[in-house]
């Protein structure tokens, strides 16, 4: 089915194709799964379809509190519609607990609580290994403007707020995450909206209790299976039937 129509980007873990109609877009999750810049790969059956699931969640959830996101809707165990955005080129990180890179960089041990959320940007550059960048850096050059970082800053840290709540309802511990931002014209005005996914491939969760990792952290540090892990949060949060204990085909509930 996805093979009829025209690809228009493919990425890592995801493949973007044209959408029936106008302004739209087909988003297909693959099954792949990288770390260090795709130093390390490999195929993960049933990831796609879980992230799939989960992005879906969490954007609903978003847009039930009026944050606005690219999703229209599901069509499949395998891709999404969403909307066509202009994607500021930068991943927005917010931090609420020190993990990976900001616990090497400033050498603050994992699991440290931080004072008070904490949101970075990286350039989105695969040659370059998406540098950490400041708000000049992205102003200076005409990445975004004030009144967009201004904005973005807002949608993260709703987004944290939103995030870290449906998490802790289910026992995990949103450490922290990545979203992407995009452009909507609407004549010569731009709305920003959260693009691209929210799922356990752009998050750290760690379960409250026992610290077990959640995220794509069991693959990058390998921890176990990461299927096993994914769908853990899934099931927690209602999206796979608890029945479910493996992922590669799973029950999909409307
Ligand atoms: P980091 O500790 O490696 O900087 O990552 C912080 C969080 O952001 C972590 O949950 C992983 C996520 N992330 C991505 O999903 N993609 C990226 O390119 C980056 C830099 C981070």
């Amino acid at each position: 089915m996805a093979q009829r129509r025209k690809k228009v980007y493919e990425g890592k873990a995801k493949i973007l194709y044209e959408g029936p109609e106008p302004g739209t877009l087909v988003q297909y999750f693959k099954d792949d799964a990288t770390a260090g810049n795709g130093e390390k790969r490999d195929v993960i059956e049933g990831k796609g379809v879980l992230n799939n699931r989960l992005s879906e969640f969490f954007m609903n959830g978003l847009a039930s509190i009026g944050v606005p996101t690219h999703f229209i809707r599901r069509l499949n165990m395998r891709e999404q519609l969403i909307r066509m955005v202009e994607i500021i080129p930068l991943e927005v990180v917010v931090r609420n607990t020190a993990a990976g890179s900001i616990s090497k960089r400033l050498g603050i041990p994992e699991g440290t609580a931080l004072p008070r959320p904490i949101v970075e940007f990286y350039f989105k550059d695969d040659k370059l290994g998406d540098p950490l960048v400041s708000e000049e850096h992205i102003i200076a050059f005409g990445w975004a403007s004030q009144q967009d970082m201004d904005d973005i800053v807002a949608l993260a840290l709703r987004v944290n707020d939103f995030m870290s709540g449906i998490m802790l309802g289910v026992g995990i511990k949103l450490v922290d995450f990545k979203i992407e931002i995009g452009r909507v014209w609407e004549g010569e005005f731009h709305r920003l909206i959260i693009a691209d996914e929210i799922s356990p491939d752009s998050c750290r969760l760690w379960d409250m209790k026992t610290g077990q990792k959640l995220d794509k952290d069991v693959f990058r540090r390998d921890l176990g299976s990461l299927t096993d892990a994914y769908t853990e949060v899934a099931r927690r949060l209602g999206v796979l039937p608890s029945n479910v204990t493996h992922a590669t085909k799973p029950t999909l509930i409307n």
